[in-house]
């Protein structure tokens, strides 16, 4: 998928307070691709603008958040409510013969951290990802303040995102990525 292709593809979704940007969801979902993924799950939804940019890209999206507080109305009826840390494994582990893609935007920090080492163990996640991530810190493969990301990718799809908003993106978390060298092993 191109940079072109995916803003094609969300060019209708204003960017919402408290969300991901435009091009983390690029480069997880391209990075999805290229390892073979077929179902992505995630955790935290809150406003939801992850899981709008993600349905856009992927069919098989399974959402999960445990706070009804501050989530979106109308995805309400379709997000799985309860606990990431535990829903994330058995979502895992009922698709043993698929090839999975993770992503994390609650819990976050070290609490997030073994649900990320447990996923990594299990050969069906192909790739996981964490948001407000603090780059470099723990290894990961792919980030998406990664200067060069950021001057070629980033400066076209985030571009309307508003510059105070932008201003977050100067410090060093935003979406880590690991890609799980277990699933070849
Ligand atoms: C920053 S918001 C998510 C934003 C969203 N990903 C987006 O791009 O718009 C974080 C959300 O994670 C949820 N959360 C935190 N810990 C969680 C957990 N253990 N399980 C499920 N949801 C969790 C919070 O309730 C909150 O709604």
């Amino acid at each position: 998928m191109t940079v072109e292709a995916f803003q094609k593809m969300t060019a209708d979704l204003a960017w919402l307070p408290r969300g991901v940007m435009y091009s983390e969801m690029y480069l997880f979902s391209v990075t999805c691709q290229q390892q073979g993924v077929t179902a992505i799950a995630e955790s935290g939804v809150a406003n939801g603008m992850s899981t709008r940019l993600l349905r856009r890209v992927w069919d098989d999206v399974t959402s999960f958040e445990w706070n009804t507080n501050g989530l979106a109305p109308d995805l309400a009826k379709s997000i799985v409510m309860g606990d990431g840390r535990a829903l994330v494994p058995e979502w895992v582990s009922a698709r043993p013969r698929q090839r999975l893609g993770v992503f994390v935007d609650g819990p976050k920090g070290p609490p997030a951290r073994p649900l990320r080492e447990w996923c990594l163990e299990q050969p069906q996640v192909r790739v996981f990802a964490q948001h407000d991530y603090e780059m470099g810190s723990e290894g990961e493969d792919l980030h998406g303040n990664d200067p060069a990301f950021r001057r070629d990718v980033s400066s076209v799809l985030d571009k309307d995102i508003e510059p105070r908003q932008m201003t977050k993106r100067l410090d060093k978390r935003g979406i880590g990525i690991w890609i799980n060298r277990q699933a070849f092993a």
